[in-house]
């Protein structure tokens, strides 16, 4: 078969899946299988595949078909610019978690000592330690193997001498004190997680979805803590779900915060909270 007949099935059979892009996906697997970019691709589309490759491509395509995201399939996924690696402990870094790398270095204070709770890929320490690069920061996550994976992707970004990653419950055990704090912590209310794409709701981990009966548990255990973990002046930044910021912002000004902000994502969803600690 050759690839241009390849490319012509899967994509009718990604249609039959329901998967909203499937010209794109398709040639992401076949990219990815066949070490083609997008100009290889069509430069060899008369191209003969071998059985083995086809073998290959047909695995990746079914893997597809049951909604394992492509970031999945090839095992990686870009976030700020930055390829990070995924493994079945890890979320699939969101673009929408962007908002936070952003307004953390917009608010361009100096942050030598970043904390970073429920780190995941390191998808947020990793990008602002790339842009903050006298920082050093340690990453934090329930699940030792999203702590092994966090630590492959420091080491393959180059930032693996200035960032360190730890097994843990939240705070528990930590006595240093950081200039940031930033956490994008499960908040999905826990009845909705069966509703949530397939892609999510059977693919990202339950750890790091679920947020209790409202969604807001993690925000109610870790924010009252906080202050404690924080030199002077120092600040944290909160991803949130839609419809949260305001009850964040409410929990954050309780506990003794202030200059408090919340920053919109692409879609103009409030989906991040910034706040200081007072000296
Ligand atoms: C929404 S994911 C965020 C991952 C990554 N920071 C990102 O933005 O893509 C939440 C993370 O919190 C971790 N987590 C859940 N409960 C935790 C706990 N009690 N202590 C530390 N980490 C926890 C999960 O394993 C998961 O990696």
């Amino acid at each position: 078969m050759r690839l241009a007949a390849f490319l012509l099935n899967a994509i009718e059979t990604l249609k039959q899946a329901d998967i909203d892009n499937p010209q794109l996906d398709a040639r992401l697997l076949a990219g990815h299988a066949l070490g083609c970019d997008r100009a290889q691709l069509l430069s060899q589309s008369e191209r003969v595949l071998t059985d083995e490759e086809i073998s290959i491509l047909n695995a990746l395509l079914t893997r597809r078909v049951r909604h394992e995201s492509v970031a999945r399939i090839i095992g990686k996924r870009e976030f700020w610019g930055l390829d990070f690696g995924l493994n079945k402990a890890t979320l699939e870094p969101r673009p929408d978690s962007e908002t936070l790398v952003e307004a953390v270095l917009r608010l361009a204070s100096r942050n030598r000592r970043l904390l970073d709770l429920g780190t995941g890929t390191g998808c947020l320490l990793l990008s602002l330690l790339h842009e903050t690069p006298h920082a050093t920061g340690l990453g934090i996550d329930i699940n030792p193997r999203a702590v092994e994976q966090a630590t492959t992707n420091a080491t393959a970004l180059n930032l693996g001498s200035r960032a360190s990653f730890r097994a843990g419950d939240w705070l528990n055990g930590l006595t240093e004190k950081f200039d940031l704090i930033v956490s994008n912590p499960p908040y999905i209310p826990s009845a909705d997680i069966p509703t949530l794409m397939q892609e999510v709701c059977q693919y990202d981990p339950l750890l790091a979805l679920d947020g209790g009966e409202d969604g807001l548990a993690p925000y109610h255990l870790l924010i009252p803590q906080l202050a404690n973990f924080l030199t002077p002046q120092g600040h944290v930044a909160f991803e949130v779900g839609q419809g949260q910021a305001q009850q964040v912002a409410t929990l954050l000004r309780d506990n003794g915060f202030i200059t408090i902000a919340t920053h919109k994502d692409l879609s103009g969803i409030e989906r991040c909270v910034t706040a200081f600690r007072p000296d």
